[in-house]
């Protein structure tokens, strides 16, 4: 049993999108997920609405602050994995889940170089290993990366993270038409058609190899 959460200080970033395709692989793989919409937006409760969900896979709806810890423990005790999606502004609740987590993901994009921001989550994230008194493990990857420049991968990305002492994922999720259809059609990209978007098949391949290193950072363990 796994919770991860994905967190980042700012909106648009990836996170709901990396939440889903996430838990899409988790789901094809045949275990039990719990996706935990903690956004007041709700994005995962409206894409859950859109189509319905295959059996290895549930929402559950968190409120705030004061019910975050309960929802996580809650959706723990029944799932393989939990997958906390959160909203983009600093709250205390994104505080609370990082302390329950056993890995934070911070995604970034990639056109904006943007250390600074990650710095941001990382500081807050390194502040709840007090509070949780344990080392609770995370990395930043690039999500929205152009297609065109997946060439330029792992080592440059991995450099520019070394430098902020920021440790990052090994693959990046890339731009894809199938992972912006998902919140049009529903579902995962295992249940999207080829006829529904360009691109599926490089999108599903893509999400086996983001989902595949985060199983290695879990089973990696510590930071
Ligand atoms: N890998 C991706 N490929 C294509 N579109 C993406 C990808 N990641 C995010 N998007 C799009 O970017 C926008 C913001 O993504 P979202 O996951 O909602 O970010 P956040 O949850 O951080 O606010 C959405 O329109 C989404 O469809
Ligand atoms: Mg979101």
């Amino acid at each position: 049993m796994a919770v991860i959460s994905l967190v980042s200080s700012k909106g648009g970033v990836g996170k709901t999108t990396s939440g889903v395709v996430l838990a899409g692989e988790f789901a094809a793989a045949g275990r039990n997920v719990v996706l935990i919409d903690a956004d007041p937006n709700r994005p995962l409760e409206a894409w859950s609405r859109l189509r319905p969900l295959s059996s290895q896979l549930r929402i559950m709806v968190d409120d705030s602050a004061e019910t975050v810890i309960d929802t996580i423990e809650e959706a723990r005790a029944g799932a393989d994995f939990v997958i906390v999606d959160l909203e983009g502004t600093a709250t205390d609740r994104i505080g609370f889940a990082v302390a329950r987590s056993d890995l934070v993901l911070i995604p970034l994009q990639q056109s904006v170089l943007d250390a600074n921001e990650a710095a941001k989550s990382v500081k807050l994230i390194r502040q709840m290993w007090k509070v949780a008194n344990r080392e609770i493990p995370y990395r930043a990857f690039y999500s929205r990366v152009p297609p065109a420049i997946r060439e330029r991968t792992a080592r440059d990305i991995e450099r520019q993270f070394n430098d902020a002492s920021i440790p990052t994922l090994p693959v990046s999720l890339i731009d894809r038409a199938a992972y912006r259809a998902l919140f049009s059609i529903g579902g995962t990209i295992h249940e999207l058609e080829t006829s529904d978007v360009s691109g599926l098949e490089s999108a599903r391949e893509n999400a086996r190899e983001f989902a595949q290193s985060v199983i290695n950072t879990l089973r990696g363990g510590v930071a």
